[in-house]
């Protein structure tokens, strides 16, 4: 097992090149399931989380030509329709070729993700709009097994919650369904548009993209033709790069980005002090005279991405006061608190509410463990600023959703090495 090596207090300087997003990529290489040709992508993120889709896909019968960032994906043959638990275990994302499957095949089984280190996660509401469609679902032995007579039926959806990759899946569903499918509450994350935009250019008829209701025609068991397509820049590693720059008070340029996919994240730094800068395809953040505190509320698209919250949990540390961050989608994602603590911070909880009282200077280098994805990158940012070393333990949470982490701070300015356990 890798562990990272940090030492503190090093000055950042320069522009960091943000990849693929790998939450608009695992979506879409599942739609390829839906599609009558070999599709290429680029811009694909070379992480660990799309080297398992792509696994799950291959066992699936799926063939493909893949080098780093660009990937051939040919699924006209696919001949099996179980995601098996081992594949399932490792990523949760796995269920996002449920609703494909089904659609395509009539019947699939896909091994039940069961919880996670940031929660209960359930995908009741996956399997509720896809009854609606007519599917007959049965949990046996830890499997969802679905099937539908002939194709599954275009209904309108009303998501109880806003789910994002239950957004995608029914959107997937309905494009192979019979009939229209309405989806209320749908999710509008930059996500769930794009996989929207490929199928729209794919031939399925789709209104409503970016809002939250989707009207979907569906092509009645009709594979389509893919375009090739670019996945769009990830915008939480974009986030990412930038709270490092926040939490080192350095001047840090973050290039191939949207910046409107940012617009939530960026308001926060404003309000920290930090100075913005934006053209089209690129932000700079540069130091603020003082670091101050904030109140954050984690919400969907366009709001506070959830996925972002460690991260600026981190950078309040460096703040001069008490900041308030309240996680409202999931009801565990503090597993880095007990780390940022350990290492001097001073925040406490109360619920779905941390309190961290900022002082700058505070954080000390020690061993820490890394507990989910972004929990990990919030470690490796307050280890940026702590004094002495810092060693980060299991990142292989990281490697599955960052792509060359460590190289990009080194980059810039970071003294972090790579080791062996
Ligand atoms: C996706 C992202 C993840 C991000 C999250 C929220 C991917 C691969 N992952 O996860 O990085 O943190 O969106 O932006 O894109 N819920 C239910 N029942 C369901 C489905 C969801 O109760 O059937 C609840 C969840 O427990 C959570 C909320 O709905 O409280 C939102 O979760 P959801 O948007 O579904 O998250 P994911 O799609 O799993």
């Amino acid at each position: 097992m890798d562990y990272l090596e940090i030492i503190g207090k090093k000055n950042l300087s320069g522009s960091v090149k943000i990849s693929g997003a790998k939450n608009a990529a695992l979506p879409l290489l599942a739609s390829t399931i839906l599609s009558s040709n070999k599709v290429q992508i680029t811009n694909l993120p070379n992480v660990v989380d799309i080297r398992t889709l792509l696994k799950l896909l291959g066992m699936l019968g799926a063939t493909f030509n893949h080098d780093n960032t660009n990937i051939s994906i040919d699924t006209i043959n696919l001949t099996e329709t179980k995601a098996t638990y081992d594949i399932v275990k490792t990523m949760r994302a796995s269920i996002l070729v449920l609703g494909p499957l089904l659609a395509r095949f009539g019947h699939c089984e896909v091994s039940l993700p069961g919880g996670c280190a940031i929660g209960q996660r359930p995908v009741d509401l996956h399997l509720k709009a896809l009854e609606q469609m007519g599917a007959k679902i049965e949990i046996k032995a830890g499997y969802i097994l679905a099937t539908v007579d002939g194709a599954l039926k275009g209904a309108t959806i009303v998501f109880d919650k806003v789910t994002v990759t239950g957004t995608e899946n029914i959107v997937m569903a309905a494009a192979l369904a019979l009939g229209t499918t309405t989806i209320v509450n749908a999710a509008k994350e930059p996500e769930v548009v794009q996989l929207c935009e490929v199928l729209a250019d794919a031939g399925v008829k789709i209104e409503g993209i970016g809002t939250n209701r989707l009207i979907i025609e569906g092509t009645n068991r009709q594979t389509v033709p893919f375009k090739p397509f670019k996945i769009i820049p990830d915008r939480i590693e974009a986030g990412t790069y930038l709270c490092a720059g926040a939490i080192t008070n350095s001047t840090v340029k973050i290039e191939n980005v949207v910046p409107m996919h940012l617009d939530a994240v960026l308001a926060k730094f404003e309000e920290m002090g930090y100075k913005i800068l934006k053209d089209e395809t690129s932000v700079t953040i540069l130091p603020a005279n003082e670091i101050k505190p904030i109140h954050i509320t984690t919400t969907e698209y366009p709001g506070f991405p959830t996925d972002m919250q460690a991260q600026f949990m981190a950078v309040a540390t460096m703040a001069n006061g008490v900041s308030v961050i309240d996680e409202k989608l999931f009801e565990n994602r503090f597993m880095h608190v007990s780390e940022l603590v350990r290492m001097g911070a001073e925040i406490s909880l109360n619920g779905t509410v941390a309190t961290v009282t900022g002082t700058p200077q505070q954080l000390i280098g020690t061993d820490v463990m890394a507990t989910d994805l972004r929990a990990s990158s919030a470690l490796v940012l307050a280890a940026l600023v702590a004094e002495g070393t810092t060693k980060v333990h299991r990142i292989y949470h990281l490697d599955r959703g960052y792509d060359k982490l460590e190289v990009k701070l080194v980059n810039i300015g970071a003294d972090i090495v790579r080791e062996k356990e």
